[in-house]
């Protein structure tokens, strides 16, 4: 008899991740334009790193921390979620984590039960939807309002919601589309969510990367919502700590001691030294923040008028935040996002992001992050000029 391998449902369902399988193809090729990872090419700055050091060296980064995190973090956490993110929380509403990532997980794993359903506005982070898929729920894409500026569909998110209904999950700003989603329409989303008693799971991981005249606003800032809302934050993308893999939750403190019993089981605790490290960053000097986002800015503008000039093959819209962007290909050829990055990758050496990898929504766009040298930039666009 043939033997199977014996792989859960939840897992089979999940495709192979997009963003992934282009690293993989551009590894093939040398002198690649790379343009489809959304990770910091900054290094982490040095203050930080040498706190982690001088910890180590301290011996306080061999065993666990509580699991819910140092106590002396949770208290930094608490200062700059009063001071950024207006919001007003205790060391016992907080949850540090490995990353947004599992605390999303961990969130989705206390908050859905098999055959929920979980509204995602779309396109958005493809593990958003793999982690409802995880903890067997049902996704349920809403597309955003790709002509004003991917903006959240709140009456089609209103006829969206059924008995099964548990949860609505974004993310502000938004990967891929950089949508940074008005208080207004928050404040919308925060009254649906009220009256139909649903939970909001939401991942503000480029909370400080916010360009022109656009403001980052926190759904669970309002009041009200305290049992409604559980808030995802991230030391990866503010202070380039991607692989220190550190950040952390908020929600009201009978929510947390909920999450808890999935984080424990996932990862006992954030990684230590990460932590110590973590506590450095916010701390120490913010002004490597300012200069990240300075220069994703500037990034982002050069992209934009590289885009201008490839007027026929892609339509876009302006990014108010993050380091991403999503142009729409409008060439016969780009309604298969798939065949169109991996021809661009093969054909001239660039490597973006299909986008159908952020929902059926995504299909005919490609994600372009900005997160890179300038003459990274100019290296792409050059060869998309000459190419097309
Ligand atoms: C929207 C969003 N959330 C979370 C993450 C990952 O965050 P972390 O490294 O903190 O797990 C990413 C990384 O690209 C992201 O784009």
């Amino acid at each position: 008899m043939e033997e199977k391998l014996r792989i859960s449902d939840r897992v089979k369902q999940i495709q192979k991740s997009a963003i992934h399988e282009m690293t993989r193809l551009s590894k093939q090729f040398t002198d690649v334009a790379f343009l489809s990872w959304a990770k910091p090419t900054a290094g982490t700055p040095e203050h930080i790193n040498r706190a982690a050091i001088e910890a180590i060296q301290q011996g306080l980064t061999g065993g666990y921390s509580p699991s819910d995190g140092l106590v002396e973090l949770r208290r930094e956490i608490v200062k700059k979620l009063k001071r950024d993110n207006n919001i007003n929380a205790n060391i016992s509403q907080l949850l540090v984590t490995v990353g947004a990532i599992e605390g999303l997980a961990s969130a989705v794993m206390a908050i859905v039960d098999p055959g929920d359903e979980v509204i995602l506005p779309t396109p958005t982070y493809s593990t958003h939807i793999q982690q409802v898929v995880l903890a067997s729920g049902e996704p349920v894409l809403v597309p955003l309002i790709e002509d004003r500026g991917f903006s959240l569909d709140i009456s089609t998110i209103r006829e969206a919601i059924t008995p099964k209904t548990k949860a609505i999950m974004y993310c502000n700003p938004n990967n891929p589309t950089g949508t940074v989603f008005p208080e207004e329409q928050l404040r919308q989303l925060a009254e649906i969510a009220r009256e139909r008693n649903l939970m909001i799971i939401t991942d503000e991981a480029y909370e400080y990367f916010v360009y022109d005249d656009n403001k980052h606003f926190c759904i669970a800032s309002l009041p009200g919502m305290e049992k409604n809302v559980i808030t995802c934050f991230t030391f990866t993308k503010t202070y380039a700590m991607t692989g220190w893999r550190v950040g952390y939750l908020h929600a009201h403190e009978e929510l947390i001691a909920q999450i808890k019993k999935a984080h424990i089981p996932f990862s006992i605790c954030a990684p230590v030294v990460s932590q110590y490290a973590a506590l450095a960053a916010l701390t120490g000097p913010q002004d490597c923040v300012a200069d990240f986002r300075d220069h994703y800015l500037a990034a982002r503008n050069l992209m934009c008028e590289r885009l201008d000039r490839l007027n026929p093959v892609f339509a876009y819209r302006k990014p108010a935040g993050s380091y991403l962007m999503f142009p729409k290909i409008l060439l016969e050829t780009g309604k298969d996002s798939t065949t169109f990055c991996k021809t661009l990758l093969k054909e001239i050496k660039v490597s973006t992001t299909p986008g159908i990898a952020f929902g059926s929504t995504g299909e005919s766009h490609l994600r372009l992050s900005f997160c890179v040298s300038e003459d990274m930039i100019n290296k792409a666009f050059d060869r998309m000029e000459a190419y097309f």
